[in-house]
């Protein structure tokens, strides 16, 4: 067991080190790093290399590898669709997660109902898609976090009426780790009559989430943060109930009922949530994000949440005894794999903590540290260690 584990802290999540310690052999930047910007980008693991090389062996010994690319970009469907509890038809994937929802916005024309509610705490890129919405009509109302920093379900009730088409919620917050309360918020959501939109790219991978028991209507997520995967690749989950309203005006032949059918005079959706894709998929992504998925799902989320809890339960604890500022909720209800600590100057700080071998990212003048499940607890105290030595450039409490 690592020096780092204190004997004075009884965890039943300690017992998960030794699977822990052999996870974290499998990715090489650990030879000489602590890798703590999962947020931004998960670590490589070996099964993704090795996913990377097939893909252009395929390419190199078939000539034209679609034979063998498709049937994968079909598999990681179903196997995204299995980790979060639902149906290989509710899956499409896209290029990335805005892409998927940009294709979404194209079946609304926010006459019936013309207002969209969207948290502060979501991903710009998500703000800005529905922001765009208003040249075809939609206003956005805003639900802003409050002076502790946190957005409690009931922030959205003002926001609520008959004229809300849909919320688009963060499930976690990219810049300071909050949690949202997922469920409750989607209650208020659909009581209201609007669609429940989640963006679940900062949780997916860390935590376990499953859209039926969430009553989720239509998800997003990628795969290169906690699912271990590349770019490229974006997730959307539609509820099977809701598909036969939904009909996208951006398509192509991957989104078609017959995707090998070369028509030319007609457009043909397909019948499933397929009919949110469009060209041709970017296809190294998919071998990298299939096997780093397949690898997660062999430790079992249940094992990878309860060992991110303990992790980051144990860095907010060591960052308050030092007297560092953390910018993430003290509150476990509320907190996600990431934790962010208040800064200085956080440029400085991260190209510090960079030229001593630790990753980590800056927004807002925060260093952001996320946790998965091949962090260790001498990762923590090697952050603590190097935050002392640059205490300068951090915000701290006295
Ligand atoms: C919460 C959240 N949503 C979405 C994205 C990325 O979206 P996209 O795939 O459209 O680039 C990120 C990336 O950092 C994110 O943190």
């Amino acid at each position: 067991m690592s020096s780092a584990i204190r004997e004075d802290i009884a965890n039943p999540a300690e017992a998960l080190l030794p699977e822990v310690l052999a996870f974290r052999k499998r990715f090489p930047i650990f030879k000489d790093k602590v890798h703590l910007a999962n947020n931004a980008m998960g670590a490589v693991c070996d099964v993704m290399e090795q996913a990377h090389r097939d893909y252009l062996d395929d390419r190199i010994n078939l000539g034209a590898s679609w034979e063998v690319a498709i049937p994968k970009h079909e598999e990681l469907r179903a196997s995204f669709a299995d980790f979060i509890g639902a149906k290989q038809n509710e899956i499409a994937i896209a290029y990335a997660a805005t892409q998927a929802l940009g294709t979404l916005t194209t079946c609304f024309d926010w006459k019936d109902k013309s207002s969209v509610v969207v948290d502060d705490f979501s991903f710009p890129s998500v703000a800005q898609l529905w922001h765009a919405q208003a040249q075809r009509g939609a206003k956005v109302r805003r639900v802003a976090e409050d002076e502790n920093g946190l957005i409690l379900p009931e922030y959205f009730d003002e926001h609520l009426d008959g004229d809300v088409k849909l919320a688009s919620v963060a499930q976690v917050c990219y810049k300071n780790g909050h949690l949202l309360d997922v469920a409750e918020v989607g209650k208020r959501v659909h009581d209201a009559g609007a669609l429940y939109v989640v963006d679940s790219y900062q949780g997916c991978g860390s935590r376990e989430i499953n859209v039926r028991d969430l009553d989720i209507d239509i998800m997003v997520a990628g795969t290169v943060k906690y699912m271990l995967g590349s770019p490229g690749v974006g997730f959307m989950y539609v509820k099977e109930e809701l598909l036969d309203q939904l009909h996208p005006s951006v398509t192509g032949w991957f989104g078609q009922a017959t995707p090998g059918a070369m028509y030319i005079d007609k457009h043909e959706e397909a019948p499933d949530a397929v009919k949110f894709q469009s060209g041709t998929p970017a296809l190294s992504p998919v071998y990298d994000s299939l096997a780093g998925l397949e690898l997660l799902k062999s430790i079992g989320i249940g094992k990878i949440e309860t060992w991110i809890n303990f992790m980051t339960a144990r860095v907010m604890e060591r960052l308050l005894e030092e007297g560092y500022v953390p910018a993430t909720p003290t509150d476990p209800k509320y907190r996600s794999a990431q934790v962010a600590i208040k800064a200085k100057d956080g440029d400085a700080a991260v190209r510090e903590l960079a030229s001593k071998g630790i990753t980590s990212t800056t927004r807002d003048n925060n260093v952001r540290t996320a946790w998965h499940f091949y962090n260790t607890p001498d990762d923590i105290e090697v952050l603590i260690t190097t935050l002392n030595d640059i205490r300068h450039l951090m915000l701290t409490a006295d």
